[in-house]
């Protein structure tokens, strides 16, 4: 079988607890100079079968050999939370907004999430491919290895389905770049002919949408939908969630965005993978998440570009719950890609430690999807590897150099690959 050194880099593995504060580089696994040995196993994952640090004696040998020049090296990042299959902008929004009205007064006067729906439904499935396909690019640019997509910007049976489509596209283009996670969002907003009858909409996505997507040939991971006032009530995401587990796909929801109906606590009594947002999440939702293994997804991204207050993430690691940090890529509400900004912003505006956010696009970014593939979100023999070299010497300068450029170094990703599969 192939095998591989990698030598002269410093490694953070993330191979440390899940829960609780976290507050030096050691505790999550830090090897300022470490050596790794992988092996290509038969079906083409390479997997870690030896690491630590450089002037240890019982290093096996391997065919190869790749000086890492003191570069510092973690687990692939994982952008655990992204809508990044749609069609157009909504700058004209954001001015709006900026401006001093509302997001939810845009949507209610028919702008917001079902704007991006019109766009979508027009465009050409070779055109949601080419647009997210730049976005995608970004996002390795940042080092993300790993990436979870939804759909949602379709809302209905051909458009979500043309959403799935590109991302199999997707899957192909970016292999042996990024593994993709598909989530079905059919719950995503009351589609235009359905305004004031949600129950009739919930029923086409039962009987029809959401069939069809499991249906069509592209393996899909999960069910998201967004439970909020004006959106999805609780019982709206039972029926929706009653049917994907049917499917086999594991179930997500967006909760306490701006106002909480009882979504965290619905999601974590059914056993949801994750919640996302939590914007709003007081001390009975930060309690029922650090009794759960339900991942707390925050997305600081999106408080600073809606100027909302972020959600309790410091509270939350106290607690116990296990935190993950995302992007949000959205037309609407996060119009960026930057999972390396979304890390500052949890540390700088989220009070989390460095430890913490690097732990929140890694190993828990993992959990959050369910450890696609086998891939754990963190370096530990025996696991597959998957990892991102950056141009930088230490951690900590992924959060002291503010709007870090990208930096990350290829080679690595080079000698690994194709290490992902779809
Ligand atoms: O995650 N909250 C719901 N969905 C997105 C916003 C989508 C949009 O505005 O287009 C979010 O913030
Ligand atoms: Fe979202």
């Amino acid at each position: 079988m192939p095998s591989l050194r990698l030598h002269n880099l410093a490694l953070v593995t993330a191979a440390g607890p899940e829960r609780g504060p976290l507050t030096s580089w050691e505790a999550l696994g830090f090897l300022p100079d470490a050596d790794l040995v992988l092996t290509r196993d038969a079906a083409g994952t390479w997997r870690t079968t030896w690491l630590g640090p450089a002037d240890s004696g019982d290093r096996p040998s391997a065919d190869r050999t790749l000086d890492c020049g003191g570069r510092l090296v973690v687990p692939g990042l994982c952008d655990s939370h992204t809508h990044a299959v749609f069609a157009g902008d909504r700058a004209v929004e954001f001015n709006q907004r900026l401006a001093g009205r509302s997001y939810a007064d845009i949507a209610a006067s028919g702008g917001g999430i079902n704007h991006t729906v019109a766009a979508t439904r027009r465009a050409s499935l070779e055109e949601l491919v080419t647009s997210a396909a730049s976005r995608l690019s970004e996002m390795c640019a940042w080092g993300v290895r790993v990436v979870e997509v939804k759909t949602g910007y379709g809302l209905d049976v051909a458009t979500e389905v043309r959403s799935l489509q590109a991302i199999a596209e997707l899957r192909r283009r970016f292999a042996g770049r990024l593994r993709i996670v598909a989530t079905a969002m059919p719950g995503h907003a009351i589609p235009p002919e359905f305004k004031g009858d949600p129950q009739g909409y919930v029923t086409v996505v039962c009987d029809t949408i959401l069939p069809a997507m499991a249906a069509c040939g592209v393996p899909v991971q999960f069910l998201d939908t967004f439970i909020e006032r004006g959106y999805f009530d609780t019982a709206a995401a039972q029926r929706m969630a009653a049917i994907a587990r049917g499917f086999g796909w594991g179930v997500k929801a967006h909760v306490d965005e701006f106002a909480d109906i009882g979504g965290l606590a619905w999601a974590v009594d059914h056993r949801a993978t994750s919640v996302e947002h939590l914007l709003c999440t007081g001390a009975e939702g930060i309690a029922r998440l650090a009794a759960s293994d339900t991942v707390a997804v925050c997305l600081p991204l999106t408080s600073v570009f809606l100027r909302e207050p972020l959600a309790p993430m410091r509270e939350l690691v106290d607690a116990g719950a296990r935190v993950a940090v995302a992007t949000d890529c959205n037309p609407g509400s996060a119009m960026t890609t930057n999972l390396l900004l979304a890390m500052q912003m949890a540390v700088l505006m989220g009070r989390l430690t460095p430890q913490e956010a690097l732990r929140g696009v890694t190993r828990n970014a993992a959990l959050a999807l369910g450890e696609p593939g086998g891939w754990r979100g963190r370096v530990a023999v025996g696991e597959p590897f998957e990892a991102t070299a950056f141009a930088l010497g230490r951690p900590d300068e992924l959060f002291y150099r503010l709007g870090l450029p990208p930096c990350v170094w290829t080679p690595l990703n080079e000698a690994i690959s194709p290490a992902l599969a779809g």
